[in-house]
């Protein structure tokens, strides 16, 4: 009894945790800090107005958008599969992701064998916000 009672309070304890980390990394997310940042993505991602495909799709426009939706890029299937079971890319969303892109679909989809074609993890909770407001400036605004 005791110990049921411990392992739900450290489990509130962490995802409270995580929430405001967050929560305040998001509202101090630096678009031109992010700039930066996204060079450790540019390698395989483009954004701006001749952004096409590389190794992983373009990032334009891509808050509110179905996840693994981008005509023609060559998804993995996991990601598909979530899009199609309802994933939209929201900030929180991202910011999920980009920690642990396999681990996330894993979750998402409650499949340990999910894979994800994204072999790359931003730990980093500051650079996770500022990079997701530095692919804001290249969304539209949202209603
Ligand atoms: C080594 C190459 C590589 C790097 C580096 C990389 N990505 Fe990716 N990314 C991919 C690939 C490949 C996919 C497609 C994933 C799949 O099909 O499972 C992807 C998918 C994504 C998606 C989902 C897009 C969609 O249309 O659903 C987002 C968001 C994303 N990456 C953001 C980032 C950001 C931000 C960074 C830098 C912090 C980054 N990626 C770094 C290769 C990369």
């Amino acid at each position: 009894m005791f110990k049921k009672s411990m392992g739900i309070a450290v489990f509130a304890a962490a995802a409270s945790f995580s929430m405001s980390a967050f929560a305040d990394a998001h509202s101090s997310g630096d678009p031109v800090k992010g700039e930066k940042v996204f060079k450790k993505c540019a390698s395989c991602h483009m954004v701006g107005p001749d952004a096409k495909a590389k190794v992983g799709p373009p990032l334009n426009d891509l808050f509110g958008r179905t996840a693994g939706s981008v005509e023609g890029f060559k998804y993995g299937k996991s990601i598909v599969a979530a899009g199609e079971a309802g994933l939209v890319w929201t900030d929180e969303e991202v910011f999920a992701y980009l920690k642990n892109p396999k681990k996330y679909l894993r979750k998402k989809l409650d499949d340990k064998k999910a894979k994800s074609k994204m072999a790359f993890k931003l730990k980093k909770d500051e650079q996770r916000a500022d990079v997701i407001a530095y692919l804001k400036t290249f969304s539209k605004p949202a209603e």
